[in-house]
Formats: structure tokens, sequence, C-alpha cells
């Protein structure tokens, strides 16, 4: 059996920890990657074949010539704020796309298919924590882009035999704690590096959206989960595939709610610095809590959270900001 894994998005923040696990465990990752926002320095544990995920013609080279023995499928566009103002870029990149891409994988018999779910399909939640079977009613274009990519697979696998987990990510965090890649987003807008940024002087402050929310602290609540913790769960997700198990979707988190100040609060206390904060208004779109059961990914993968602590993820997210200065990137 080859060892070789198809990793599209490969060169992106997840994709790229995940590729690291792979090697780690004896894959051999081949990301399949345009680099409009991966990054070239970030393809470490495989080779690169550079091309359009939804390229029929160059997605059928690339499988025919790796033979991989599964794909797990990162390509896609992931700002929520961007696809309200831009809907359309997200139908074509992370529907269309995904359309082809599932198209060549069924004409070329590649049928372990792992995808990058959100829990952004659950929308507004009704009742917390999260489980897989919570309505899912997407409240962004791209929380409906990854709901139609998970109906996509649903009904694609019904029909032929390719069999997929799709794995609903909570807030990925943190960076590989040896250094070697982390994340890097242009625009940045998630909370952990920000905040970071803001401690050290990087950026004037964070702004806090919100203090009215009903939480303990006034503040939105979420699961934060170690993008290292992401990567072993791809690795179990692919080796459950290949045993032969039944198509499933996932909920990848810790399953512990953290409020906005609870992050700078600990961030302050692992840096050892004051973190600048401007309390402003809501976010448009956010809910004020938003964390998973993580039970069923313990159960069908035998998969749990190791390195989540809030702890871990600032201090591994901080480490790859002084990298990121040393590397120049
Ligand atoms: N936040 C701030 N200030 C900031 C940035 C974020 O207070 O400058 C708050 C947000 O309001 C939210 C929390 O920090 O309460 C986390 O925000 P992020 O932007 O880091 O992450 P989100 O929870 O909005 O988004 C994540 C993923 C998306 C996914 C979404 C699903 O990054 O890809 O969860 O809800 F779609």
């Amino acid at each position: 059996m080859s060892n070789s894994v198809l990793v599209v998005g490969g060169a992106g923040y997840i994709g790229s920890h995940t590729c690291k696990a792979l090697k780690a465990a004896g894959f051999l990752p081949v990301v399949v990657d345009n680099l409009s926002e991966g990054h070239e320095w970030a393809v470490k544990f495989g080779p690169l074949e550079r091309g359009e995920a939804g390229d029929a013609t160059f997605m059928t080279e690339v499988i025919r010539k790796h033979k991989p023995v599964g794909l797990i499928h990162f390509a896609a566009n992931a700002y929520v704020g961007e696809s309200v103002a831009n809907p359309r870029k997200y139908i074509q990149n992370n529907v269309v796309a995904m359309h082809n891409l599932l198209s060549v994988c069924i004409d070329e018999n590649l049928n372990n298919v792992i995808f990058s779910s959100s829990c952004a399909t659950y929308g507004v939640p009704t009742q917390v924590p999260l489980d897989e079977e919570h309505t899912q009613l997407p409240i962004s274009p791209y929380g409906d882009s990854k709901l139609i990519g998970e109906k996509m697979l649903h009904w694609y696998s019904n029909a032929h035999p390719l069999r997929y987990v799709a794995l609903r990510y909570f807030n990925a965090s943190g960076a590989d704690a040896d250094g070697e890649i982390g994340e890097v987003h242009d625009p940045e807008t998630h909370l952990v590096p920000l905040v970071i940024q803001a401690a050290l002087g990087i950026r004037p402050s964070i702004s806090v959206f919100g203090t009215d929310y009903p939480t303990p602290d006034g503040t939105c609540q979420r699961d934060y989960i170690h993008v290292t913790d992401l990567g072993t769960a791809h690795v179990a997700a692919l080796r459950y595939l290949i045993e032969g198990g039944a198509s499933t979707r996932i909920n990848l988190g810790s399953g512990k709610p953290i409020s906005v100040k609870e992050v700078i609060d600990e961030a302050a206390r692992v840096i050892g610095r004051e973190v600048p904060v401007v309390y402003g208004p809501r976010r448009e779109g956010d809910p004020p809590g938003l964390y998973a059961n993580p039970l069923k990914a313990k159960e069908v993968l035998g998969w749990e959270s190791k390195h989540s602590s809030l702890e871990n993820i600032l201090t591994t997210a901080y480490q790859w900001e002084l990298r990121r200065k040393e590397l120049g990137i």
C-alpha cells in the first residue's frame, strides 16, 4: 500500500501542522497548494505540487503520479466577514472547486477523503456544548460553503465507493512546539495571535469585541484547540478510513469554554507583560458561547486533545511570534 497522502491546502496553517503529524506517523504528505494563502516555507515534510484543487486535469495527473492512499482537503477561504462581503469567492473556491476535486477523486478511485469543516456550520447554537447532532443553520456564506461541502460528501458517498470524515474544527490556535511552523495570516483576524502581537507591541492594542454577553465575565467564550492536536486528529481519521470506517462527521474541540478576557489575562501571565486592551462593541455575527462536546472524536477515532491547555496554546503561539521575527516571515 502507498504511504502517500494528498494534502490539498497543505501549505496553510492547519494543513502544515497536519503534514508534520502525517510524516511522524509514517505517511508521506504530498502538498497540493496554489500558494494563494499558503506559504512555500511551510511545506517541509514532503513534496509540493503547485496548482489548483479545482483543476480536474492537474488533480488527475497528481493522483496518477503519487497514487495516494487518501486525500485531506484543507484548501478554502476562511474569513467569515469577507465571505459576507464577497460570497461569490466562497462559492467558487469552497464549493465549485471542491465539487471538481471530489469528482476527480471518484473518477480516479481515491476513496478516503477527509474534509476540513467548521463549527461555523452550526450557526448560532441553541445549546452548548455542541454535539454533532445539533442543527446546522450557518449564518455566513463561509459557514454555508462548509455545510455544502459536507452535503456534497454525503450524497457523493451515497452514490459512489467514496468514504469521508468531515472534521468540524472549533478555534484552531497555537503553533508547533519545535518552532518549525506556525500561524501566518494576512490579514490576521484571530484572537490569539492578535493578543500576543499587542503584548509584544507589534500592534498598539487588542480590541475586545463586546463586554455585555451573557457569559461569566461578559466576553465571548470559544473552544480553543491546539493545531498540533488537530494534526493528530487527521492522522486518526485517515487510519479510521483506511481500516474501512464508515463516513462520519466529528467535532474537533477541547470541550472547554474560554472567554476573550481569559485569553488576554493568560497571555499577560505567560509573556510577563501587560496587554493593552480597548473595549469595543460586539462584532456582528459572534455567538456568545461556542464550544464542543468532543466525545464522538474519542469514541470513533480514539482521539483526545492533549496540547490544548490555554497556557500551552499561548506559550507556543508566543514562541512562534518570536521565531517569525527571526525568520523574517
Ligand atoms: N475577538 C476579539 N477581538 C479581536 C478578534 C476576536 O474580541 O480582535 C473575539 C471574537 O469576538 C470571538 C473570539 O475573540 O469571540 C474569537 O474570535 P476569532 O476571530 O479568533 O475566531 P472566531 O471564533 O470568530 O472564528 C473561528 C474560526 C473561523 C470559524 C469560526 C466559527 O477562525 O474560521 O470560528 O464560528 F468560521
